[in-house]
């Protein structure tokens, strides 16, 4: 039932600070005399001593839920000291990449029963890898198949484009990060500071769906072009990734989303004044090179359209930009989640405006039982 919305996707977009609510339920421990505040999940628990001990994490997925495992990486390395590589699962099966018994292969998937995750699922597991399962649907092929693993319990979606999927999937492997690190003193701070932040999301998740009217006239301007790239690096290489599967797919327009490190080793030749950009640049270690990255398209005269956190559009872009997202400012490793609720849903407006299907885009099924 879409209730008041026109299409689920919308719906979707809009339960987000109830769906992560659902996902954090019960496991987070705010802390008090008696307590330490930490994560508690209940699925991982006796394994954490094995992931930890792990020579190697894999992160596999496909699409929307590879960006999410991308999303989460920084800080998993961060918080376990572990090397995490990403494999998109069709990938990693083309080439029967090696992994060994040391090894901890983590599996997101949303429906549970991809067939390229699922594969690689089977391939893991037969050369002895500890399989951990990151799933939207209980009782799904993925989550029976792994050997342990955490259900997102973001509801059921039903538009095809994930969106609440996404941010429950950051969230979780945000507490997953945690879980791992939680023995470590020297990384206490900065944990608890990241717990607090999870109990403030779905409220800061709530303001900045105040963007809607915004997005819908920046889609306006938009609409009628062909091409559509995003620049992120750091936390948010995977929310232009995601921002721009998300306008391909749905709005059926060329989109690219590009690792801004990367600019100077070939996209920037495509930079001129007709082309837009978005340029995601929230505060985090890496904002003073995005800062420099913005000087340099506006110098080629590039149309940028910039995201910054609340307040810091002047210092972002002195010069000015064609468009500025100013979203609420969270701890860099959940600003993700915040950062792809505007560009999903200008994603949402541009097809809408451009005519097309948004819950049942062309050519696509919400779950790929085939390679
Ligand atoms: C579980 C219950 C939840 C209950 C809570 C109370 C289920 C599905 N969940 O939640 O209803 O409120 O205890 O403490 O009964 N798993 C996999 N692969 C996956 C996902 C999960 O193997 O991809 C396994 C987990 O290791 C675990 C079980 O499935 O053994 C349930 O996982 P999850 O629902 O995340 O556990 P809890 O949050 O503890
Ligand atoms: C994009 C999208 C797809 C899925 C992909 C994996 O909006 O929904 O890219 O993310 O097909 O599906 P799951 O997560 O079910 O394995």
């Amino acid at each position: 039932k879409k209730g008041n919305y026109d299409h689920f996707m919308q719906k979707e977009i809009y339960e987000q600070p109830e769906s992560l609510r659902t996902t954090l339920r019960g496991r987070l421990i705010p802390g008090d005399e008696s307590k330490v505040k930490g994560v508690l999940l209940g699925g991982l628990k006796a394994h954490l001593r094995t992931i930890r001990r792990s020579r190697r994490i894999l992160f596999i997925g496909c699409g929307t839920s590879f960006h999410a495992a991308l999303a989460t990486r920084p800080l998993v390395e961060e918080l376990s000291e572990v090397p995490v590589t990403m494999e998109i699962a069709s990938d990693f099966l083309d080439r029967r990449a090696p992994i060994y018994r040391e090894d901890t292969a983590v599996f997101v998937s949303q429906s549970g029963e991809t067939a390229d995750t699922l594969q690689a699922l089977e391939y893991a597991k037969s050369h002895g890898a500890l399989c951990v399962g990151i799933t939207n649907t209980v009782g799904s092929a993925i989550s029976r198949g792994t050997d342990c693993g955490v259900h997102i319990n973001a509801g059921c979606e039903i538009g095809v484009a994930s969106t609440k999927a996404y941010t429950s999937q950051i969230a979780v492997m945000t507490m997953l990060a945690l879980a791992i690190g939680e023995d470590a003193i020297s990384t206490r701070a900065r944990r608890e500071a990241i717990i607090d932040g999870l109990l403030d999301l779905p409220g800061v998740v709530k303001e900045v769906l105040k963007l809607d009217e915004k997005m819908k006239e920046l889609a306006a301007t938009l609409m009628e072009e062909q091409s559509l790239l995003l620049f992120g690096r750091g936390y948010n290489y995977a929310t232009a990734l995601e921002g721009a599967l998300k306008v391909k797919e749905l709005a059926l327009m060329h989109s690219e989303g590009i690792l801004a490190g990367e600019m100077k080793h070939g996209p920037l030749a495509l930079v001129d004044e007709t082309l837009p950009i978005i340029v995601i640049a929230t505060r985090d270690s890496t904002c003073s090179k995005q800062q420099s990255v913005i000087q340099q398209l506006q110098a080629r005269k590039g149309r940028l359209i910039v995201m910054c956190a609340k307040g810091d559009a002047a210092i972002m872009c002195p010069n000015g930009a064609s468009y500025v997202i100013e979203v609420p400012h969270i701890q860099d490793c959940l600003q993700p989640i915040i950062n792809i609720i505007p560009l999903q849903l200008l994603a949402y407006h541009l097809t809408v405006l451009r005519g097309f299907n948004v819950d049942q885009p062309r050519n696509l099924a919400k779950s790929v039982t085939t390679e």
